[in-house]
């Protein structure tokens, strides 16, 4: 970690000017979700957990109207006035404009600042490198300008942040992990009360193990903006007969009594996803907590297929590497994680199984899709802070 903080210190002071004092230095994580795919805008149940690699932030007040905004990652960078923010076509700094929005929004007043953003994401993986990006920079400004919201503030303003500012109607998910993450724990959230509980993960022998597809996600966006009418379509149809307001208010058992209603075979079958994969939470919580590994494992696979077969939101990349990953003895498990479309697997994988994994999903990934994936042992790090 500390290479990556003194990289981006030295391109903030190349850019901004060579004097090292008062710079402060911040950190926001990506995620991986180990089970509770597409539950969170459905008011369901999630468990992802904090990765060591997100957004770095360096930061320093300058004194003038502006925020100055620029990356390690991309050349585009940008000056913004602190008075209001214009979304603009397709950059980065959407996000952390985004964030400033609301925070302006809410009455609160910004002043000048330099700010260094440096992501160790790999880019549109799915592991939420925007909101890592988004959460970085409310805990900074939120921390330098003594505005004293609290994580859970800051996490509902980034979320706002993208729905609003850059337009994706995303969860709760991404900015709560990246904002409430434990080190060595996965993060259980109701996404209807916003309760949550941070619960352990040591899976002794095995290591969580992510396959990147390295496939652009194209229509990512659009498909992922349908499957939440969709859920809203089935919610629309159930509440005449039974009062929900979300697919999460919802059990199997009451869901199988209801399921005829939805006589739209797409609906039907988007809504069986969000309600058994609310089941798979709880089940996998409690498997986690008696050290049931295998059938934690279980339900990482039935989470695929639910994915796969009911929700649509797999294809062939994702497909294929759980697909080769199940063949291979100490897989107990392997899922999409995040979106979809593209981006991640996650799998639970026996320390002496990995470089066979690496090896033979590569092999076999390439020849099926002509690309090569990327691996990452998932370690599993603390939510956003101030480093320095
Ligand atoms: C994306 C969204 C999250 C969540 C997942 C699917 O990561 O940002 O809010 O909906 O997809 O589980």
């Amino acid at each position: 970690m500390d290479t990556d903080i003194n990289f981006v210190k030295s391109e903030f002071i190349e850019r901004y000017g060579n004097h090292k004092t008062g710079l402060r230095v911040y950190f926001a994580p990506g995620r991986v979700n180990l089970i509770g795919e597409h539950t969170d805008y459905n008011g369901g149940y999630v468990f992802p957990c904090a990765l060591n690699f997100g957004t770095y932030l360096v930061i320093r007040p300058n004194n003038t109207n502006l925020i100055r905004l620029a990356t390690t990652n991309f050349r585009f960078s940008a000056n913004v006035s602190v008075k209001s923010m214009e979304p603009q076509a397709k950059h980065w700094i959407n996000y952390p404009m985004g964030v400033m929005d609301q925070l302006i929004k809410q009455g609160l007043s910004l002043e000048g600042m330099d700010m260094m953003f440096s992501g160790t994401i790999p880019n549109g993986a799915g592991l939420s490198s925007s909101a890592s990006i988004e959460m970085v920079t409310a805990v900074a400004l939120n921390d330098l300008l003594e505005f004293n919201l609290d994580m859970l503030d800051l996490v509902k303003l980034s979320q706002k942040a993208e729905n609003e500012f850059v337009g994706v109607k995303c969860g709760i998910m991404d900015q709560f992990a990246s904002g409430m993450g434990k080190k060595d724990h996965a993060v259980f959230i109701n996404c209807k009360t916003l309760d949550y509980e941070t619960i352990p993960v040591n899976p002794g022998d095995y290591k969580i193990l992510i396959t990147n597809t390295n496939k652009r996600r194209g229509l990512a966006g659009s498909k992922y903006n349908e499957r939440r009418s969709q859920c809203e379509a089935a919610v629309k149809i159930l509440s005449k007969t039974k009062k929900i307001k979300f697919l999460g208010d919802l059990n199997l058992k009451q869901f199988n009594k209801l399921q005829h209603l939805l006589t739209d075979e797409i609906i039907l079958k988007r809504a069986r996803h969000v309600v058994s994969e609310n089941e798979r939470v709880l089940e996998a919580i409690q498997a986690l907590q008696s050290d049931e590994l295998v059938t934690f494992g279980r339900l990482m696979n039935e989470s695929h297929d639910s994915l796969r077969d009911d929700y649509e939101v797999t294809g062939i990349e994702l497909d294929t590497l759980v697909e080769e990953a199940r063949k291979i003895e100490g897989v107990l498990g392997s899922r999409m994680t995040g979106a979809g479309f593209g981006g991640c697997t996650v799998s639970l994988v026996h320390n002496d199984s990995l470089e066979k994994f690496t090896g033979q999903v590569g092999t076999a990934y390439k020849s099926a899709v002509g690309l090569k994936p990327d691996f990452y042992i998932a370690e599993i790090g603390d939510g956003a802070r101030r480093l320095e």
